[in-house]
């Protein structure tokens, strides 16, 4: 069976789907503080809980005889980590390393871990590879850097073996699950809310980097296609795979007035932009280098292209008007 953390989340609760629907069972452990018991997989069993209290993992563990755990939870928005880093040290590095500890003690020594191309902070070349240098311009991509390393040092010490997934910019939806996040800090459903009329204007954080139009570049991945790459990890380390490192990325980047003018096509709609400051942090491109993904774990990307994209998370929000129904407290959004 598979822990699955942050499973109420965007990218765990896709993964938690496509797992059962391969024939695994699942357990899921969140704390809804971020994720929607909506978006919660019916054939999974669902602990409420944090991933910081070690009784609780060590049980579940153990009653569910869990082989493997993919790990998803944590904060993940890079202007809170910087106005609040105490709070992604807490969440993200001791809740993480409790957990990890206390698989360990249940005798689970496999993990597959969302980590981000966040740690690589500005690139040096481009596209990314996986040796390429790490270092994180924001607290949020230290504290995944953190747990890459704490993985490594207990692979050496206590035979833990990993994969650390590092993500580029997860975007689009399944026919049930999408991107809602409160409030929601990724460019694609903030451009697509726009041509909704929910937010008056997409926000462009800065036109004078030196790219070709002078807006950040960023490598989209399908969230689907995250999801599989996780399957492929995961049965990686259960051949007998070695501690690894991937990226998963498309490989192909796109400006940010790239991504609004693909989404007026897909919309047909108007959509407006707002230029704003550069935010501190924000390299100019971030692009994988996906070899290692289609070579070690025969990674094959299914949507590769970014109108396909953003058309998947544009259905899921005309289905989902309000996103999900209500928040994880159950309360109804106004
Ligand atoms: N979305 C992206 O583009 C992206 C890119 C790179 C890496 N990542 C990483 O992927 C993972 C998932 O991202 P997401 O966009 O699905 O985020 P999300 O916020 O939608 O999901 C995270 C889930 O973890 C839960 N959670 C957080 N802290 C917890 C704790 N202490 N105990 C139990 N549950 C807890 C939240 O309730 C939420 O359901 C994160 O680790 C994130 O850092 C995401």
């Amino acid at each position: 069976m598979i822990l699955v953390t942050g499973g109420a989340g965007y990218i765990g609760s896709v993964t938690s789907e496509l797992l059962t629907a391969q024939g695994e069972d699942v357990v899921v452990l969140d704390n809804l503080s971020r994720g929607h018991r909506e978006s919660l997989n019916p054939a999974a069993i669902f602990y409420e809980g944090n991933i910081g209290d070690r009784d609780l993992v060590i049980r579940i563990a153990r009653e569910h005889s869990i082989d493997a755990c993919i790990h998803f939870a944590a904060y993940a928005y890079v202007g809170e980590s910087v106005s609040d880093p105490a709070r992604y040290f807490e969440n993200n590095v001791e809740q993480g390393n409790s957990l990890l500890g206390a698989l360990l003690e249940a005798g689970v020594r496999r993990v597959v871990f969302s980590s981000t191309c966040a740690t690589y902070g500005e690139p040096e070349k481009v596209p990314i590879a996986e040796d390429h240098t790490q270092k994180p311009t924001n607290p949020y991509g230290w504290s995944k850097l953190f747990m890459e390393r704490i993985m490594h040092a207990y692979d050496q010490a206590y035979g833990l073996k990993f994969v650390a997934l590092r993500y580029f910019n997860a975007a689009g939806a399944t026919e049930r699950l999408g991107e809602d996040h409160d409030p929601e800090p990724h460019l694609i459903p903030n451009v697509l809310n726009a041509a909704r009329g929910r937010i008056p204007a997409v926000s462009v954080f800065g036109n004078d980097y030196p790219t070709t139009d002078g807006t950040p570049t960023r490598d989209y991945v399908h969230v689907s296609d995250l999801a599989s790459a996780h399957i492929l990890a995961l049965n990686y380390l259960r051949s007998g795979g070695e501690s690894e490192k991937v990226n998963l990325g498309s490989g192909h980047g796109h400006t940010v007035l790239e991504v609004i003018e693909a989404a007026r096509e897909v919309t047909k709609r108007p959509i407006a932009v707002k230029i704003e400051p550069r935010r501190p942090g924000d390299p100019s491109h971030l692009v994988a280098d996906p070899t290692k993904a289609r070579t070690l774990l025969g990674w094959r990307p299914s949507f590769p292209d970014l109108s396909t994209i953003l058309r998947t998370d544009w259905d899921w929000r005309l289905g989902h008007p309000l996103g999900y129904a209500s928040s994880e407290n159950g309360k109804t959004k106004n």
